[in-house]
C-alpha cells in the first residue's frame, strides 16, 4: 500500500522583510544599554546608523522587527545577546600604519632607546594596543619593532592586543587581509610587514614571525583590567571619541598607572587629554610621555 503523501504547508519563498523602525524610546533604551555595557555614547543624530546595525541582529536572530529585538533585550534570556549587540554597534574602522607618525616615533625613537636600556640582560618590553580592532594596529607595531630588534633572542618582547568586539578579534588573530591593503602601503613601510605565502586568492597573511609577537584578548576598557603592567608603550587610538569625559579621565588614570615612567601613550588624531594630566607630557602629535 502506498503511503499517503503529506503536503507541507506552503512556506513563503522569501522571509518577510523585518520592520526596522526604531522608536525614540527604543533608541534611548539602546543608547543607555550600550553606555552601561561599553561606555560608548550613542548620540541622537546616530539614529540611522544605529537602526542599520540593529537590523543586522534582527535578521540574524530571525526576528520580525527592531521593536521585537528591543523587547527581547529587556528579558533575562537576553544576557548572551549583549556581546552580540556590542559587536554590532562598535565602529571598527582602522588601517595598517594609520597615523604613520606614531609608528615612525616607535621605530626611530622609542625602540632604539629601549634596546639600549635593556641590553645585556633578558630585556622585558611590553606594548599594549588597547582597542586593536581587526589587528592592523598591533601588526603595524610588530612590524615596526621587529625591524629594530632584528633577530635578537635576548629580549622578552610581547604585544598585548585587546578589543571589546569578539568578532573582530577572531579576524585580527587570523591575520588574513585582502592583498590589496598591502599593495597600497607606502614603499618604505611595505617591506616591514612580512607576509606568508599560501593565503587564499586575493588574500595575504601576516607571517608567523610577526603573529607570534602578539597575544589577542577580549578586554572591555570600562571594566576591571586583569594585567598588572608595567607597559613601555600603550596605544589607545580612536576609541576615546566614543566615550564621555568622565570615562576618558578614568581610563587615562589607569593607563598612567600601568605605564612605566618614561613610557609612551599614543592617542588618536582627533583625541587629546580631557585635561592636562600631572604625569603626562605632550612630546609630539598626540604622543604623551609618562614623566614620573
Ligand atoms: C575605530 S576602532 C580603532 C582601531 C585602532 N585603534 C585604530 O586607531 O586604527 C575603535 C575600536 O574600539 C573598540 N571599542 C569600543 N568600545 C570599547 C571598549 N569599551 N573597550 C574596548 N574596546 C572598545 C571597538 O570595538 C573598535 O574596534
Amino acid at each position: 500500500m502506498s503511503r499517503p503523501v503529506s503536503i507541507p504547508s506552503m512556506a513563503p519563498l522569501q522571509p518577510a522583510m523585518a520592520d526596522i523602525t526604531l522608536t525614540r524610546d527604543d533608541m534611548k533604551f539602546i543608547a543607555a544599554l550600550v553606555y552601561e555595557q561599553a561606555g560608548i555614547v550613542i548620540r541622537e543624530h546616530k539614529e540611522a546608523m544605529t537602526r542599520g546595525r540593529l537590523a543586522r541582529r534582527v535578521k540574524a536572530l530571525g526576528m520580525g522587527s527592531v521593536a521585537e529585538y528591543c523587547a527581547f533585550l529587556k528579558t533575562p534570556q537576553a544576557a548572551g545577546e549583549l556581546p552580540e549587540l556590542i559587536n554590532a554597534v562598535t565602529t571598527n574602522h582602522t588601517a595598517f600604519f594609520r597615523e604613520r607618525h606614531h609608528f615612525d616615533h616607535l621605530r626611530k625613537e622609542v625602540m632604539p632607546r629601549l634596546l639600549q636600556e635593556r641590553a645585556g640582560r633578558r630585556g622585558r618590553i611590553r606594548i599594549w594596543s588597547s582597542a586593536c580592532s581587526s589587528g592592523e594596529e598591533p601588526y603595524s607595531i610588530a612590524a615596526s619593532c621587529r625591524e629594530v630588534m632584528g633577530a635578537r633572542s635576548d629580549l622578552d618582547f610581547k604585544i598585548l592586543a585587546t578589543d571589546i568586539d569578539t568578532d573582530i578579534l577572531v579576524r585580527a588573530e587570523a591575520g588574513i587581509y585582502p592583498a590589496e591593503l598591502f599593495e597600497r602601503l607606502p614603499a618604505d613601510v611595505k617591506p616591514l610587514l612580512k607576509l606568508e605565502s599560501g593565503a587564499g586568492r586575493g588574500e595575504a597573511r601576516i607571517s608567523e614571525d610577526l603573529r607570534r609577537l602578539i597575544a589577542f584578548k577580549r578586554l572591555n576598557l570600562i571594566e576591571k583590567w586583569p594585567m598588572s603592567g608595567p607597559f613601555d608603550v600603550i596605544f589607545c587610538r580612536n576609541v576615546f571619541i566614543y566615550f564621555d569625559t568622565q570615562t576618558k579621565a578614568s581610563i587615562l588614570d589607569r593607563f598612567v598607572a600601568l605605564l612605566s615612567p618614561g613610557g609612551f601613550l599614543y592617542l588618536g588624531h582627533s583625541e587629546s587629554l580631557p585635561q592636562p594630566h600631572p604625569h603626562l607630557r605632550l612630546i609630539g602629535r598626540t604622543i604623551y610621555e609618562r614623566t614620573a
